[in-house]
């Protein structure tokens, strides 16, 4: 026997039932983030591997190892996105949209980072992910933690909590960087391998590293908020006086880097206790500068993006719509009956009632059993003897009321008595 195809490892099919949460999630998200003035954008799931090389950083985790990346038929590389900053920063740069006025965007879609899946982790997952270019002034921080808390509540995923801290600028992160190097080097013998490798390339990763010993190697190592140039410290004190006007809870949390190299300043991270090693529901912060480093105009930039699948693992008394309902089921006896019942169904469904029939020939007891097995609102019922009569049987199924209607003015009752009663 042939062994039957799988999924990739790491990629998972949204089957029908799980559709309408996700359905549900982005719906609210188009809503909510069209009151803040964000419109949608969609680029290619492809992009030139140089741009998240140049965006995210050449020693990330994310470049060195989790991108999809291969050669085109032209020997050029390219990458599936492991994020959508960088390509929506290359949409902004190659179509010019600086010249019309939106600065604001959101995009929904796929992600690939080829990491070992677990729950919550996944080598194709979905982003909702938010930008804002060209505004520099530290009220758009505090309102996009506000925004992106606003949509959590919204969709009823509680218990997150929002981190927050700076990453410094070109002018204080340098000077930071040199006494971190030095602290790690003195403590060299304590921290894996890693994190030694890390030292000259990315040292302020080592905060990240999840192994017992560089955590305590790392208890005592000096911290870039207290490094900050002026501008950074009062930038960062006004983040978190907005966030308090708006009351939205937070906590600074000075060890906190982010996976991503294009960050300057504002950081920020909601997590939870409840999806294990997996706790960031979402992640952003201040990219200043990276347009003009990508070729575009020198526009600052802020954005955040939140993992749909560790949504949907939190998110408690969603109840699904009933939108799928089937308003008709067409309960048809011989093939006179079927003939006319497959033409009734068109002329229903293009007056908006959602119909269904059995298209193989079944006994009256079996069709019924189905129209109530999918909740059905009428069957209309069709025999040989209803058909010479120009008649049918409808049967509200709820009500257990059965009534005669001509069929020539059949459609136009339904249409009313259903749409009448949604
Ligand atoms: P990120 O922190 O790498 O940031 O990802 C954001 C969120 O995507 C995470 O908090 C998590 O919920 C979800 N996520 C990431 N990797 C996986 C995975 N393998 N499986 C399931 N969910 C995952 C970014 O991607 C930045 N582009 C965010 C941003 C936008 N910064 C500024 N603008």
């Amino acid at each position: 026997m042939r062994q039957s195809l799988q999924a990739v490892r790491g990629m998972m099919d949204i089957l029908p039932d799980e559709v309408e949460k996700w359905r549900f999630i982005e719906e609210r998200a188009r809503n909510l983030f069209r009151r803040f003035g964000y419109r949608e954008i969609r680029t290619p799931l492809l992009e030139a591997t140089e741009l998240f090389a140049r965006s995210i950083g050449e020693a990330t985790d994310i470049v060195e190892k989790e991108m999809y990346t291969f050669y085109d038929a032209k020997g050029r590389s390219i990458s599936l996105r492991p994020e959508a900053t960088a390509s929506i920063i290359r949409a902004f740069i190659q179509h010019q949209l600086h010249t019309t006025g939106d600065r604001k965007f959101f995009l929904l879609g796929p992600m690939f980072r080829h990491e070992r899946p677990q729950k919550g982790r996944y080598r194709q997952f979905h982003q909702i992910d938010v930008e804002a270019f060209g505004i520099q002034d530290p009220m758009l921080d505090a309102e996009l933690m506000f925004m992106a808390r606003s949509f959590l509540d919204e969709i009823g995923v509680k218990e997150v909590s929002l981190e927050v801290n700076t990453l410094g600028c070109s002018v204080c992160r340098p000077g930071f960087r040199t006494v971190l190097q030095d602290y790690l080097n003195a403590n060299v013998d304590h921290l894996c391998p890693d994190c030694v490798r890390r030292i000259p390339k990315n040292p302020l990763r080592c905060f990240d590293c999840k192994v017992p010993q560089c955590k305590e190697a790392l208890a005592e190592a000096p911290l870039l908020i207290n490094f900050l140039c002026q501008k950074c410290l009062s930038h960062f004190e006004s983040v978190k006086s907005y966030l308090e006007q708006l009351s939205v809870p937070y906590v600074v949390n000075p060890r906190m880097v982010r996976g991503l190299d294009y960050y300057v300043r504002t950081a920020f991270e909601i997590v939870t206790t409840h999806l294990g090693a997996q706790n960031a529901v979402g992640g952003g912060g201040r990219y200043d500068g990276l347009m003009k480093d990508l070729g575009g105009p020198d526009l600052p930039g802020i954005g955040f993006a939140l993992g749909i699948e560790r949504i949907m693992l939190l998110m408690s008394g969603y109840q699904p719509s009933r939108e799928n309902d089937v308003d008709v089921y067409l309960v048809l006896l011989g093939d006179s009956a079927r003939r006319k019942g497959f033409q009734i169904a068109q002329e229903l469904r293009k007056k908006g009632l959602s119909v269904e029939m059995d298209y193989d020939p079944k006994s009256v007891k079996s069709q019924m059993r189905s129209a109530d097995r999918v909740g059905a609102t009428v069957s209309v019922i069709i025999g040989d003897n209803e058909l010479e009569q120009s008649i049918a049987q409808v049967r509200f199924m709820k009500e257990g009321i059965q009534r005669i209607y001509e069929l020539s003015d059949m459609a136009a009752e339904l249409v009313d008595i259903i749409k009448g009663a949604k």
